[in-house]
């Protein structure tokens, strides 16, 4: 493969850092950049570390020169919380939207064609079937899904005009940590659930609240499609790999195909730690939509993705391995 350095944008976040962790496995140098806004430097841990921030462009475009050339950008870079984004929209759209055109503007004067982008299945909205696909209509229902489809619209306009080379990849819920336990998912605040259980279990949180048990799911509670942090990395290159023989803006979901409750993930969590975990039923979260599981046919048609840890248990078992050591 022609690939040899990759700048991961938001490289020191959850999914960024993997994906590092992922291209140095593969010989590919990542080279990191971060404003640390909501990165941690400390799970940087392959690659160099630029502190840079695409809405600075100036700062920008010293990174591409300096640091690069550059085969190709995978870009994580984002606001990401659904209810944050309801009180700031402004904030996401600029982050999101003007940050990314930042970014493929800096990469269109340093001759950098390829593009891996984060998309989230936030750009659906309220799904109309059990599994959702490619071709399920995007109509998202907060900012957060809106900026990332409007970024998405970018480059379908960039592949036209300017023959740019994306994949924007549609993750369903991240989840899980390196095999190894070096790295893990780690926000401030945390939202998220299996960090959130994980915390109450270890005494770190009072008892995780499960938003709503009167969804219309089998508990009552909602359900996700959880996939692990790597088998999102090892997508990622495939992706780019993809690239290599085809031009366009591509879009892809990457989910297992397979939705459970928060109950369910509950028990899965408390299974595998061999503790209780203390929680209590609260309010449904604003923003929340009750199911969404995703159809992954087209990625492993296309990319010839196999998710490595598509069991539940595999996923929370690496999350638990890395919350017990941090
Ligand atoms: N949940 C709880 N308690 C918590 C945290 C979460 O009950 O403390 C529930 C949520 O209500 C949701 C599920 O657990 O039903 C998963 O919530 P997360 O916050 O872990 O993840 P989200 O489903 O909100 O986020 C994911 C992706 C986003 C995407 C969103 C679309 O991470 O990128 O789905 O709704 F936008």
């Amino acid at each position: 493969m022609a690939v040899k350095r990759v700048l991961v944008c938001g490289g020191a976040g959850y999914i960024g850092s993997h994906m590092a962790r992922h291209l140095a496995l593969q010989d590919i140098e990542p080279v990191v950049l971060d404003n640390l806004s909501t990165g941690h430097r400390h799970m940087v841990r392959w690659g160099r570390f630029v502190q840079a921030d695409l809405l600075d462009t100036s700062g920008l475009d010293r990174v591409f020169s300096e640091d690069g050339p550059f085969d190709a950008v995978m870009h994580f870079c984002a606001k990401s919380l659904v209810g944050e984004s309801l009180h700031l929209p402004y904030l996401y759209y600029q982050n999101n939207v003007a940050g990314t055109l930042n970014l493929l503007q800096a990469m269109q004067q340093h001759g950098v064609n390829k593009l891996i982008f984060s998309s989230t299945a936030a750009v659906f909205g309220q799904p109309r079937s059990s599994h959702i696909d490619e071709q399920h209509p995007t109509e998202p229902i907060n900012p957060y899904g809106a900026s990332k489809l409007m970024a998405e619209r970018i480059l379908k306009d960039a592949a036209q005009a300017y023959g740019l080379r994306s994949v924007a990849l549609r993750y369903f819920n991240a989840a899980g940590a390196s095999p190894d336990g070096d790295i893990g998912e780690l926000h401030e605040p945390e939202t998220h659930l299996l960090p959130n259980i994980f915390k109450a279990i270890t005494g770190r949180a009072p008892a995780v609240k499960v938003f709503g048990n009167d969804w219309s799911t089998p508990d009552g509670t909602c359900v996700r499609d959880y996939v692990h942090v790597c088998d999102l990395a090892a997508a990622h290159l495939l992706a780019l790999q993809y690239l290599e023989e085809r031009a366009g803006a591509f879009n892809l979901n990457l989910g297992n195909g397979s939705g459970y409750s928060v109950m369910q993930v509950i028990r899965m969590a408390s299974e595998v730690s061999g503790r209780s975990v203390p929680y209590e039923f609260a309010p449904r979260r604003p923003g929340d939509p009750a199911v969404l599981v995703a159809s992954n046919q087209r990625a492993g048609h296309e990319l010839g993705w196999r998710p490595a840890y598509p069991q539940l248990r595999d996923i929370v078992a690496s999350a638990w391995k890395w919350h017990q050591d941090h």
